[in-house]
């Protein structure tokens, strides 16, 4: 029998899936307690859960669901579009942030070119680079930080996409304003820079990259629904940039990527200002517990500023291991080149106390 491999398209060979976190009910199911048990501190969700208000609106929005949803999504792109001082025009609606990224892919990649980016950025750049048959030039990151002066020199004539994660995941790490601004004051017309804010809403001082898109630079930035208003599992991201750029995104998009009982909780959640403020200030708690006590087990770590922090537990594979074994699920970062290192989100106190719990058991027992 012929392998399937000589029908399927050759870039796929090597391209390896995206591992996510574990999922709560099959840790369950493998250790035979109840999923209840488990704490899922591994794909920096938010710990709150969703915004009531959004739960208000998904079972109101449940009723229409024989209906096809608005693919205009003209309500959320007006809403989203308000708060960032921007028009309708100026938004795409993606399945997750993720589908945007995957819409740029399909916009501006082709066989041969270039994608900058830097070594331990969010692996998805690379993944959908490469299923594009483009190349990922990432530059060096010893200290975690990503370097932008390096990615400047790093675009070729070849180079139609820069990726920046700001913050970074899984680093955690921020690029200040100066060094954006330095950066886009001599980033050449000819690529398109993407801002990664996944993050955004949990920093307490935010870059300004509004300022690029009014502009009309050859820039989009990249927000979701997944981290601080907790709808992960709903699968709602966008991005902004100038109009017209939106317009060759929005002729790679499915016409109803996005559902209507996710546009309904996108909307509700983006007006419930207390829940995204309670959730950044249990965040905020939450992660200093996290450092403390990590200083105190003199385990590295490194300071970030999202809803997540990057460990280093000497072999990770085996410390996820048996922090499974303990209910806790955390993310093993081999598949960044990060071997000793996990990445564990923040969750609620009593998470947090669970988690350190167990690390603190791991290292006493070594078992
Ligand atoms: C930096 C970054 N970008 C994008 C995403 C994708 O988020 P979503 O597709 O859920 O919007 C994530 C998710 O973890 C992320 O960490």
């Amino acid at each position: 029998m012929t392998s399937i491999w000589e029908l399927a398209n050759a870039r796929l060979r090597h391209l390896a899936v995206y591992e996510p976190g574990k999922p709560i009910e099959e840790t369950a199911r493998e250790l035979g307690v109840e999923s209840g048990a488990i704490v899922k501190l591994a794909s920096n969700e938010n710990p709150l859960g969703p915004s009531p208000k959004a739960i208000q609106a998904m079972r109101a929005a449940s009723e229409h669901a024989h209906l096809y949803p608005d693919g205009g999504g003209f309500y959320l792109r007006k809403a989203i579009a308000g708060k960032l001082g921007l028009a309708l025009e100026n938004i795409i609606l993606g399945n997750g942030s993720n589908e945007v990224i995957e819409f740029l892919g399909h916009a501006f990649l082709d066989l041969d070119d270039d994608v900058v980016t830097s070594q331990y950025a969010f692996i998805v750049y690379r993944l959908i680079a490469i299923s594009f048959g483009a190349r990922t030039i990432e530059t060096p990151s010893p200290s975690f930080e990503q370097d932008l002066e390096a990615m400047l020199d790093a675009i070729t004539p070849k180079t139609r996409l820069v990726f920046i994660a700001n913050p970074n995941n899984p680093t955690g790490m921020l690029i200040s304003q100066r060094e954006i601004d330095s950066f886009m004051s001599r980033a050449p017309e000819n690529v398109i820079v993407v801002f990664d804010e996944a993050y955004f809403e949990f920093l307490d001082n935010p870059p300004d990259t509004v300022q690029f898109v009014r502009d009309r630079r050859n820039v989009v930035v990249l927000r979701t629904f997944s981290k601080i208003h907790g709808l992960a599992g709903l699968r709602v991201g966008y991005g902004f940039a100038r109009p017209d750029l939106i317009e060759v995104l929005q002729k790679t998009k499915q016409p109803f990527n996005v559902n209507n009982v996710a546009h309904a909780a996108a909307l509700a959640a983006l007006d419930d200002e207390d829940h995204q403020r309670e959730t950044k200030r249990v965040v905020d708690a939450g992660r200093a517990y996290l450092y403390e006590q990590l200083a105190d087990m003199k385990i590295q770590f490194v300071p970030g500023v999202a809803n997540f922090v990057m460990v280093n537990v000497g072999d990770g594979a085996v410390v996820f291991e048996k922090l499974l074994r303990r209910k806790v699920i955390v993310r093993p970062l081999k598949g960044y080149g990060l071997r000793e290192w996990i990445r564990i989100s923040v969750g609620t106190m009593e998470q947090n106390l669970q988690c350190v719990a167990a690390l603190k058991e791991v290292r006493r027992t070594g078992g």
